[in-house]
């Protein structure tokens, strides 16, 4: 459930109706709901409290925005950080130290000290020569890091392959038949809590069989672990549950997720830790485009927006599915292709599709773009890193400017070797 809804044949943003929004910031723009935001961290956190003690840090490289994150952090998230710059974005946002986790398979050492430094709450261990590198570095410190070593279960959790990160062939963890050897070896260290395991095996889950099987295996290292006398006291059961994008998309509920959890991790006795990303910010935004052209087509009309792969990339990577709406649709539909209007063939936000009869100066959304959108937007061809603006009721802001190419040009020099 969110909180863009027709009123009156306008689109709204909770009480904000998007031509407003619009009309002082421009477009493309990222729109995102709080009241969706919060909505969505509160049904995830009451579905997995059912499995008892936990935590939850939200997978800050789905929508790192700070203000993004500070209405998590009231909602008592903490945050899943892949590097230095989230880290700083989730201080910033005010997440406390300690509620912070360190994912990410190619941290730095200079990453993992900063880390150490600002004291965060775990360090989730890619390989063993990270643990032990960590190990010195805390040791060098005279502190002590705690950490949980990932697994990979080898487990195809049936997402798009270049979202999947539980196979054998992935480059996450470490296989679990090796976890254990590595698990003593890296507690024998100074340096290093070893206090449990982690286990991720991909985004956009759509079944909870494979994330059930995945999380069997680790009780089963669990068991390992213990019998070899180790203390394991928590558990990261990664992030991965997957929103519907079409309006028709049936996927597993939170709830529905958090029972399976708790069956398969009834007799653990550990703290289980949750990284979500998409499920929570997903259905919290759009971006909002203005269509530029309608411009036939041999086959079909192509829509040409003012949005492009740039500022929305996910189509153009995976083949996304993003449902296109009219802010102010009129009667009757059509077939098209929307399109964006950088220079090449993948800028293709959807063929074939049957949308709302738009015309050139038509507002229109792209609706679950809240996750794995601004953040990866770029500036290529020369275009301005998109905007983002948080509603909360009939009030609104701007809480990512545009940034405009010539304050990107300003980053750039013309060395005098090259008069
Ligand atoms: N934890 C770890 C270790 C992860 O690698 C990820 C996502 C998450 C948590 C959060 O997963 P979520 O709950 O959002 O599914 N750019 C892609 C998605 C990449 C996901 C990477 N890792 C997309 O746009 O679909």
């Amino acid at each position: 459930m969110d909180h863009f809804a027709y009123r009156n044949g306008v689109l709204h943003a909770e009480d904000v109706p998007l031509p407003v929004i619009a009309a002082e910031v421009g477009t493309p723009v990222y729109v995102y709901s709080k009241a969706t935001l919060v909505r969505h961290a509160r049904v995830f956190r009451e579905a997995v409290a059912v499995a008892g003690r936990h935590h939850i840090a939200f997978a800050v490289k789905s929508n790192p925005n700070i203000a993004v994150l500070r209405v998590l952090a009231r909602e008592g998230y903490g945050a899943d950080v892949v590097s230095g710059g989230e880290l700083d974005r989730a201080l910033a946002a005010g997440m406390a130290a300690e509620d912070i986790v360190f994912s990410g398979v190619g941290k730095t050492e200079a990453e993992l000290a900063h880390g150490l430094e600002c004291g965060i709450g775990q360090f989730n261990i890619e390989l063993e020569a990270e643990g032990a590198a960590l190990a010195r570095i805390a040791s060098a410190m005279g502190k002590t890091a705690t950490a949980v070593l990932r697994v990979n279960p080898d487990v195809d959790a049936g997402t798009h392959a270049k979202i999947s990160t539980g196979k054998a062939e992935n480059k996450f963890g470490v296989p679990i038949g090796d976890a254990p050897a590595i698990f003593a070896r890296l507690a024998a260290l100074d340096g290093l809590n070893m206090r449990g395991v982690a286990v991720h095996i991909g985004s956009m889950v759509a079944d909870l069989d494979p994330l059930a099987a995945a999380f069997e295996r680790v009780g089963e290292l669990v068991t390992e672990l213990r019998a070899a006398g180790h203390t394991i006291t928590h558990v990261d059961l990664g992030g991965g549950i997957g929103v519907p994008y079409r309006p028709h998309d049936r996927l597993p509920t939170p709830a529905q997720y958090g029972e399976m959890v708790a069956r398969v991790t009834k007799d653990w006795g550990v703290t289980l830790m949750f990284e979500p990303g998409r499920v929570i910010c997903g259905n919290a935004g759009i971006l909002m485009t203005r269509v530029i052209w309608v411009k036939p087509g041999v086959v079909r009309p192509f829509v040409v927006v003012d949005a492009a792969m740039n500022d929305l990339a996910r189509p153009a990577l995976y083949e996304a599915y993003h449902h296109f709406q009219a802010v102010e649709p009129g009667e009757g539909t059509f077939d098209a292709n929307i399109v964006g209007p950088v220079c090449e063939s993948t800028d293709t936000f959807a063929m074939g599709r049957t949308i709302d009869l738009v015309e050139p100066g038509d507002l229109a959304v792209f609706r679950t773009a809240g996750a794995y959108g601004a953040t990866m937007a770029s500036t290529y061809n020369s275009r301005a890193l998109v905007p983002e603006v948080l509603v909360d009721g009939d009030r609104y802001a701007v809480v990512a400017d545009r940034i405009l190419p010539a304050t990107i040009m300003a980053a750039e020099r013309v060395p005098d070797w090259l008069d």
